[in-house]
């Protein structure tokens, strides 16, 4: 048991999916795990932990934006020994040629802070996702019949961002979705020698302002979820 997760020593995996919402992860031990059980409800963020392909892996909330992610990625790896975190959560595109529905994986991640920033003073550290599990990503995408973006993101602190000059900008430096957590995530997992990743649908378009429904996002939220357990374990 840790300060926010309320698992006993043993009760998570190695393995740990991250989506934002709490229900995504319920809903995704339900459709992907057998024998899911629920590890964690401490403030309503559900963690559960199962086997897919005879591999244990933890699903395990975030909650919304860095600080909150920050949270259950420290206890995950200091307190419970997560080796392998990926976030799989939605994203604004920033690119004409990224749609709604596409899949990104998260290479870099630029920022304005993180809550590792007081850390770094000032240098501009640059959190990139580990190789062999974005290569192994890549590969589990084109697999499934997916064809992914591979490059940099941008992790605001934002969702209603007052900086469309900067967002202006990021776009001609080629970044290709803002979401508002895998920075932290890269850069808590860099800390601990565990790796991490980020795979992302693309579920509103910055430039065009389309939005996906909700009731579109399940299906974009199954290819990621499909992409991420073939990474973790290939
Ligand atoms: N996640 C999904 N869409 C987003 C956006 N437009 N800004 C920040 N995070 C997001």
């Amino acid at each position: 048991m840790s300060t926010h997760i309320g698992a006993s020593p043993g009760q998570i995996a190695e393995t740990v999916l991250m989506p934002g919402d709490p229900y995504r992860a319920r809903w995704a031990a339900e459709t992907f795990l057998e024998g899911a059980e629920c590890v964690n409800e401490v403030r309503g963020m559900l963690g559960f932990t199962g086997t897919w392909n005879g591999h244990r892996v933890t699903i395990h909330g975030s909650g919304m934006g860095m600080p909150s992610l920050s949270i259950y990625a420290n206890e995950l790896i200091r307190d419970f020994g997560a080796r392998t975190l990926i976030r799989v959560g939605s994203c604004g595109a920033m690119q004409d040629n990224v749609a709604l529905r596409d899949v990104i994986l998260a290479m870099t991640c630029s920022s304005i802070s993180t809550p590792s920033r007081g850390l770094f003073r000032e240098m501009a550290f640059a959190p990139c996702a580990d190789w062999g599990l974005l290569s192994a990503a890549h590969a589990a995408a084109e697999e499934l019949g997916v064809t992914p973006h591979v490059g940099g993101i941008y992790s605001s602190d934002v969702f209603y961002d007052e900086r469309p000059d900067l967002d202006a900008e990021l776009t001609r430096h080629g970044v290709l979705a803002v979401e508002m957590e895998a920075a932290e995530l890269y850069t808590v997992a860099a800390r601990h020698g565990a790796r991490a990743l980020a795979v992302l649908t693309v579920s509103d378009h910055l430039r065009t302002g389309e939005a996906l429904p909700a009731s579109d996002r399940e299906r974009s939220f199954a290819d990621m979820i499909g992409i991420a357990l073939r990474a973790a374990f290939a």
